[in-house]
């Protein structure tokens, strides 16, 4: 199991000093709106993605206080996991509109990688509930990068594509060598297949980690497919149907100056396999019940991978009914690692009353 032990706060956004020694794997902060329970969580995310958790920009880290910045923040954390404990920390600086990112382990600088080869922090926000609603892009591009988290081939597929995309969409529109361009739309489709491939195998495994292990709570299914979806497992055929698509998208490429076929044909949709219903129909909870539950098939595969994980669940039982929350803090309780939930009332943690350690922030 990991834990944080200790955390250690200063200029970070509303915390201009935050101290807390924590003992346990539950802790419920809990405080008015706007007190800076969001900030602590995201103090957190900001380990294992440095954009934090709201996907801020680096100098809205900075606590402003009476209108003026501060120039210096610094997260600091001790780190247990099993019987040993680590210093985590990290700092921004912000000298002469310039801003300085460090990362330390046990006062040695390190890199934001390192920490993650330690300790990822794995959350869920309220500013992430539009993935139910928002529509098919907002979807897979959340899946995307679950499964870019999961695997760093599949994210360096995505990037790949990107680039061949954008030298495809070059060599269109200033006439390039044909030769040269059939030669990129090679490539591009080998890479396109790669990422169809990938994402079904990940899907797979989190629909299967759902089925298994997801006892207590909502049990989901994404399904995705597309029109090559016959042809799928013949890779050869795949790809040249692949090739033949972007041929005859050339022109129409050229005009609107994008690859209009890309791995984006993908249509991925959440099931509630316990209404047997599109999670679009759904009500707002069992919609909130599903993305908790894909979060914790993710946690489980980081589990099972044996890479060490801290939740961070903010707001958690917004839309959440009380039987909901106890089977969901139930399968937390499985994952067997520190998780940390946010809300306004103390009262929704009565559930865990005798195992969680409370922040009051008030
Ligand atoms: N850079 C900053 N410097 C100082 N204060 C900031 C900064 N950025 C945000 N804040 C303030 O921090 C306060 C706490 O924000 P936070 O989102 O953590 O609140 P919260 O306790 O989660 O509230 P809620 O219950 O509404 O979600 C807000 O009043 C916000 O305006
Ligand atoms: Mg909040």
């Amino acid at each position: 199991m990991a834990s944080v032990e200790q955390i250690n706060i200063k200029n970070f956004k509303s915390h201009s000093s935050f101290h807390s020694n924590i003992e346990g794997s539950q802790v419920a902060v809990f405080g008015n709106n706007g007190i800076g329970k969001t900030n602590l969580l995201e103090s957190l995310s900001f380990f294992s993605n440095s954009k934090g958790m709201r996907g801020n920009k680096l100098e809205n880290f900075f606590q402003n206080k009476n209108e003026v910045k501060s120039k210096f923040l610094k997260v600091d954390c001790v780190l247990k996991q099993e019987n040993y404990s680590t210093n985590i920390s990290y700092q921004l600086v912000n000298e002469s509109d310039q801003i300085n990112k460090d990362f330390f382990i046990d006062n040695k600088k390190s890199s934001q990688q390192q920490i993650n080869g330690l300790i990822n922090f794995i959350w869920l926000s309220p500013h992430m509930d539009k993935i139910m609603y928002e529509g098919a892009s907002t979807r897979k591009a959340f899946i995307d990068k679950l499964i870019s988290n999961l695997d760093q081939n599949f994210k360096r597929n995505l990037s790949d594509f990107k680039k061949l995309s954008d030298e495809r969409i070059l060599l269109l529109i200033n006439n390039g060598d044909k030769k040269w361009i059939s030669i990129v739309e090679e490539k591009m489709s080998k890479v396109f297949y790669k990422i169809l491939l990938e994402r079904r195998q990940k899907i797979l495994s989190l629909n299967s980690l759902s089925k298994n292990y997801l006892t207590t709570f909502k049990k989901f299914q994404i399904n995705i497919e597309n029109n090559l979806e016959e042809i799928i497992s013949q890779e050869d055929k795949c790809v040249e149907e692949i090739i033949k698509m972007l041929f005859i998208n050339r022109s129409l490429d050229e005009a609107v100056k994008r690859n209009t076929f890309s791995p984006s044909i993908d249509q991925i949709n959440f099931f509630d396999c316990n209404k047997n219903l599109n999670a679009e129909l759904c009500s707002t909870g069992e919609q909130k019940s599903i993305l908790l539950s894909i979060i914790l098939a993710f946690a489980w595969t980081f589990k099972q991978k044996h890479i060490p994980f801290i939740m961070l669940f903010d707001e958690i039982s917004s839309h959440i009914d009380e039987k909901n929350m106890v089977n969901f803090f139930n399968e937390v309780a499985k994952l067997d690692t520190q998780a940390w939930y946010t809300g306004t009332d103390k009262k929704i943690f009565q559930v865990i009353e005798n195992k969680a350690f409370f922040i009051d922030l008030a």
